[in-house]
């Protein structure tokens, strides 16, 4: 065993903190001192950050990535009758939003090399679900492992349908598209700051964008409580979900280091590419298109055995996600697309996502990719 075996973190986020400490303490004191925990004014001041990060005329905060998710949902009036597409292969929380609204979470197909929703999968979907009776309403395509999904080809498809489009960016926040950041594509889009996110708090956050001021004045009065032109005056029926502020004055902090993140990442990114792809399936990158990187997931056979032998030598993996989310019990009786969900399956049982973050060292990364092609006897 040598000394990196041990020190590998499959993300570190303890190395991130060393770096930014003292302004995070300067920051949260701020905070302390001036005592608005609720709404206070760093709430303010990220929103204002993230407008200008991403690009997009609205951005709002709220407690976490699955109720940005929901909050668009019932500004859309999404509910019973409604079918709401979403990818078979992503997290919970993508078919959950629409689930807890009444609406039928549908399930498609996502694309073997990007692993988002598939485009020929969607459109059977929509005449699929007409079939069932159900009302195609609004798809959410899901940035899977940081790489942004075809927004514009989907959002094509489904603005003939009338189909609104939400994009569940939870794990792509700093990607880009067509020389877009993510956050300013779709109808609308949502993102979640977790702490494992490409930008993560140290609790829960979230955060959503849109172009459209309708939208936007029921996106704020949904998230506190469905008010009017005050606090007290409640002219919908909306939910509790707003970031705290100590949250806020820790994102504005990480927000400013968050561009040389992205380049870190994408430079380790290339080196695993480097060192892998000629002997295993490394992940795919369309040329309009930037990751940010969230994972660097690899599609092996005999994926099992092998997260156990890199456990045995100190190397963490992650399986995201080994139910696809058809199959998940609570969820098995939502409709799917007749074609199938073949790729959501096939990759649900070979995807392994490495060690990543922006402070693994090349060596690190060197010492992974060699340990995975001795594994897969390559
Ligand atoms: C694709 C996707 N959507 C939604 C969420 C929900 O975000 P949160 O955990 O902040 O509620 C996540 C979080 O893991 C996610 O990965």
């Amino acid at each position: 065993m040598n000394e990196y075996s041990i020190s590998t973190q499959f993300i570190d986020l303890a190395a991130q903190q060393k770096l930014i400490r003292s302004r995070i303490d300067i920051a949260i004191k701020k905070v302390l001192d001036h005592g608005q925990y609720i709404m206070g004014p760093e709430v303010k001041q990220f929103e204002s950050d993230l407008k200008e990060f991403t690009g997009s005329k609205h951005a709002f905060t709220c407690a976490n990535g699955t109720d940005a998710l929901s909050i668009v949902l019932m500004a859309w009036d999404i509910g019973p009758g409604d079918a709401v597409f979403v990818p078979s292969f992503t997290y919970i929380a993508t078919a959950e939003a629409p689930a807890q609204l009444g609406a039928t979470p549908f399930f498609v197909d996502v694309d073997k090399d990007t692993f988002n929703i598939d485009l020929k999968s969607f459109k059977q979907a929509i005449l699929d679900s007409r079939e069932l009776g159900l009302r195609p309403a609004a798809v959410i395509p899901v940035d899977l492992v940081g790489q942004p999904a075809q927004v514009d080809e989907i959002t094509d498809i489904a603005h003939q349908e009338k189909i609104k489009v939400l994009v569940d960016g939870a794990q792509s926040f700093g990607g880009i598209s067509n020389n877009r950041r993510v956050g300013s594509m779709g109808d609308a889009t949502t993102t979640s700051f977790f702490p494992a996110k490409p930008l993560g708090c140290y609790g829960d956050g979230g955060a959503i964008f849109t172009q459209d001021d309708g939208d936007a004045e029921l996106i704020n009065s949904i998230r506190l409580h469905g008010k009017g032109s005050h606090k007290y005056e409640n002219i919908r029926i909306g939910m509790n979900s707003r970031m705290d502020t100590i949250q806020a004055a820790i994102l504005i902090e990480k927000l400013k280091i968050f561009p040389d993140e992205l380049i870190a990442r994408e430079k380790i990114a290339n080196l695993y590419t480097e060192k892998l792809s000629e002997k295993i399936r490394t992940p795919f990158c369309n040329n309009n298109l930037k990751s940010a990187w969230a994972q660097y997931t690899i599609v092996i056979e005999d994926r099992d055995r092998i997260q156990d032998e890199l456990k045995s030598k100190n190397i963490p993996s992650v399986i995201y996600y080994p139910i696809p989310l058809s199959k998940q019990a609570g969820y098995k009786d939502y409709p799917s697309v007749k074609s199938g969900l073949d790729v959501s399956d096939y990759l649900s049982k070979r995807v392994l996502s490495l060690p990543m973050h922006p402070y693994l060292r090349d060596d690190e990364v060197e010492r992974i990719s060699q340990e995975i092609c001795l594994l897969t006897g390559q």
